[in-house]
């Protein structure tokens, strides 16, 4: 069961029990700003930690596919590398008129252990 912060950046409208959280790397692999891909499943998935907070997106940037773990992270934004486009990290809406948006996933810390949760039906 995620703890209270993290149950807050579960869409109101989906209980926690509704994800299932997979282990997918350590605290000692981040770098503040800096992306961090991970596989789950079919899925690659960047997790980044910026201001102290854990955000996880789909990796792969809507415009070409670029890795967005490579983007430059400020205030809980993301910017690919190769075009600008900025993306939420809170909402994984695309910024600035950009219609695209990217999944994002709710993130669970327990001791070192970084956890993403995938819903249970997807
Ligand atoms: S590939 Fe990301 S903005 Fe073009």
């Amino acid at each position: 069961m995620p703890d209270v912060q993290e149950r807050s950046r579960i869409p109101a409208h989906m209980s926690s029990e509704a994800y299932t959280f997979h282990p997918a790397c350590k605290i000692s692999d981040f770098e503040d700003d800096r992306g961090v891909p991970v596989e789950i499943g079919d899925r690659i998935i960047a997790i980044f930690r910026t201001d102290g907070e854990y955000f996880a997106i789909d990796d792969a940037c809507p415009h070409k596919g670029v890795p967005l773990c490579d983007g430059l992270v400020d205030q809980k934004i993301v910017t690919c590398t190769w075009h600008g486009w900025r993306f939420s990290l809170e909402s994984g809406c695309g910024l600035d008129g950009i219609k695209s948006s990217v999944s994002r996933y709710p993130v669970l810390v327990e001791g070192d252990v970084v956890k993403v949760g995938i819903l249970q039906s997807s």
